[in-house]
């Protein structure tokens, strides 16, 4: 009898150190506390996930980067990657500014709108081969995990070439809605573009995580109070609460 007891207060024993080791501990190297899944159940921090578009959901930053270099070099005027990563995340027009500031002379409005429609024929010419096979497969694993998840997933990109983009890639339903170039006055590092997406889900700036590659889009997530995860160009920018190797690492912060 006493015999029987011991066995099965061992029995819980043992199966308490099996519940305590099906603790999931994820530490975000930016916050003191800890979040904490149990028993694969996840205690979700966030209601939604903004997601920026070019750079983070496909290489387009790429494409960019070839039309200015394109444009610049008909111009005459010094292009390289640098000076490139500066152009993330901000618009079409001031990214000609930027580039302009190695521009002999002044440039007039509508020889700088001229400038503008070159460089996107040439991103658009680009983006033609485009397919929905650029969708990276683990970006699409991820995303609709975290789709079945519950979460509210937007875009908040400046781009207004956003759409096409996302319906080449196979996305044009996908998201919950859209926030891009074609609804924002000012676009990153205003948040705008962020507080129009976590708007159109009908959630705060503190319910949502945003997902940037560059500076811009991080410092955006931050002047507009939401948390940020950085890739890509932007991991180490001190802004950021969270640093993501891989696209799919999202899935050990929510
Ligand atoms: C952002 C890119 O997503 O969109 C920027 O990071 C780009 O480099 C901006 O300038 C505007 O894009 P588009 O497609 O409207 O020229
Ligand atoms: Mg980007």
């Amino acid at each position: 009898m006493i015999g029987g007891q011991w066995l099965i207060i061992g029995k819980l024993f043992f199966l308490t150190l099996v519940k305590i080791k099906k603790v999931v501990t994820f530490t975000n190297p930016n916050h003191s506390s800890p979040i904490t899944n149990y028993k694969g159940k996840l205690t979700m921090k966030y209601k939604g996930i903004i997601f920026d578009l070019d750079g983070v959901i496909c290489s387009t930053d790429d494409y960019h980067y070839e039309a200015w270099q394109k444009t610049a070099d008909s111009l005459d005027i010094y292009f390289d990657k640098v000076i490139n990563n500066r152009l993330r995340g901000i618009s079409r027009a001031e990214s000609l500014e930027i580039i302009l500031e190695r521009y002999d002379g002044k440039m007039s409005d509508e020889k700088k709108q001229e400038v503008l429609n070159y460089k996107n024929d040439i991103y658009l010419q680009l983006l033609e081969k485009m397919s929905i096979k650029d969708l990276d497969p683990s970006v699409k694993k991820t995303l609709e995990t975290l789709k079945e998840k519950g979460l509210k997933l937007t875009i908040g990109s400046s781009s207004k070439n956003a759409k096409p983009i996302l319906k080449k890639l196979g996305l044009g339903d996908f998201f919950h809605d859209i926030s891009d170039g074609t609804n924002i006055q000012r676009s990153k590092p205003h948040p705008e573009v962020f507080l129009i997406a976590a708007a159109l889900v009908n959630l705060t700036p503190k319910d949502c995580l945003v997902i940037e590659d560059a500076h811009a889009g991080v410092e955006a997530a931050h002047a507009g109070g939401f948390d940020c995860a950085a890739i890509g160009d932007a991991i180490d920018n001190p802004l950021a609460q969270y640093k993501l190797n891989e696209f799919e690492d999202i899935l050990k912060i929510i």
